[in-house]
């Protein structure tokens, strides 16, 4: 009796023990759909590598490919609409110049809060070009076929409901990793893409630090307002990311108490102090791959780091530097592997920004 005890026991341990393997399969899946991969990547513009950045394909995909965030660039419609597009202009991504022609301002561009919600979805959304000697040339040419197919923008609530969505019928909690576009500039045509952005996310239920989103900004001025006026008035407390731009990009604009728009200086919030007062508006530090390797003394088997991670870790910030593109190399690598390496593991990032989703999760899962 005793020995057929044991024996039902060992049966039961031994399906116990496979039973927990396949449980760990699905819980490290789950795992990596909730953000728990040792690094987080987060898809940038979607698996933007493979299908034009930012339509709700590229954010299928990248679902798909198992990624904890998926990314939002936001910019206001005329009608006061969040649409999803990286630029505040039509003119990289679309047919604009065909459809409209004549909609132009003084600066020869396409502004998305010259147009409406309608006008802007009678548009083909399409792989980035540049305009060169009157043609458009596509900026990464082995990336989707510039043109092809059918593609169209689609709001902030459209991709919201789309991600959940996916979240309900794949039983997956894929988060949202938000980015208001020139805050500045919609201020400056009466508009508040911050405040739009944050009632949209309460709507949907997305209210707290436990809340699957970050809040992303390039404008300081504006995340201190976010902060410190609306998340409060809204009963709202989000994770917010500072996002760094080098002052030569001319990224963000802030209002003098004279009333003027000057140029930000983001290099002073580079330094000990700077870091310290960002920490006190920030979870995280969205910096440029330069910022936190020195791509001028970085050679191929000797990456030289800069003191940026270290110095947000100091103030206990997340880093999520952007972005990691297998067609767009720095040189001190050789392909794509060795920047994720060298941003992860050499210079220590959190996590990162790629157009390749399904390689950085490749590498961080494989990673010894
Ligand atoms: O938001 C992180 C990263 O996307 C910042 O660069 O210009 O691609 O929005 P950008
Ligand atoms: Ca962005």
């Amino acid at each position: 009796m005793k020995k057929i005890f044991y024996a039902v026991l060992f049966v039961l341990l031994l399906a116990g023990l496979f039973g927990c393997k396949s449980n760990n399969n699905v819980s490290s899946e789950a795992d990596m759909s909730n953000g728990k991969l040792e690094k987080t990547i987060i898809a940038h513009r979607g698996a933007s590598g493979y299908i034009p950045e930012h339509t709700l394909a590229s954010k299928a995909l990248a679902y798909q490919m198992g990624v904890p965030f998926l990314e939002q660039d936001l910019a206001m419609t005329k009608d006061n609409r969040l649409v999803v597009i990286h630029d505040h202009f039509l003119d990289r991504v679309t047919d604009v110049a065909d459809k409209f022609p004549g909609r132009t301002r003084d600066d020869g561009r396409y502004y998305v809060i010259d147009f409406t919600l309608d006008e802007i979805k009678s548009l083909n959304f399409m792989e980035g070009f540049t305009v060169k000697d009157g043609r458009r040339v596509q900026d990464y040419p082995d990336r989707f076929p510039m043109g092809k197919s059918t593609f169209e923008i689609h709001t902030f609530e459209e991709e919201i409901e789309f991600i959940q969505g996916l979240n309900k019928t794949l039983g997956k909690d894929v988060g949202l990793y938000v980015e208001t576009k020139a805050p500045w500039f919609h201020k400056q045509e009466g508009k508040d893409i911050s405040k739009a952005t944050l009632e949209v996310l309460k709507k949907y239920g997305y209210t707290t630090k436990d809340s699957n989103v970050y809040f992303q900004t390039f404008d300081f001025p504006d995340l201190v307002y976010v902060r410190e006026k609306l998340m409060p008035e809204m009963d709202m407390d989000l994770k917010t990311v500072m996002l760094f731009a080098e002052n030569s990009w001319n990224e963000t604009y802030e209002k003098t108490d004279d009333g003027l728009w000057v140029p930000f200086d983001f290099d002073k919030l580079r330094t000990p102090d700077g870091m310290a007062l960002v920490a006190k508006f920030a979870d995280g530090a969205g910096p440029s791959n330069d910022m936190v390797i020195d791509k001028t003394l970085s050679k191929k088997g000797n990456i030289v780091i800069t003191d940026f991670v270290k110095l947000a870790h100091d103030n206990n910030m997340v880093v999520h530097p952007y972005t990691a593109r297998k067609d767009k190399l720095p040189a001190y690598v050789d392909n794509i592997d060795e920047l994720y390496e060298a941003i992860l593991y050499q210079a220590g990032a959190d996590g990162l920004f790629t157009d390749f989703p399904d390689l950085g999760l490749n590498f961080v899962k494989n990673h010894k």
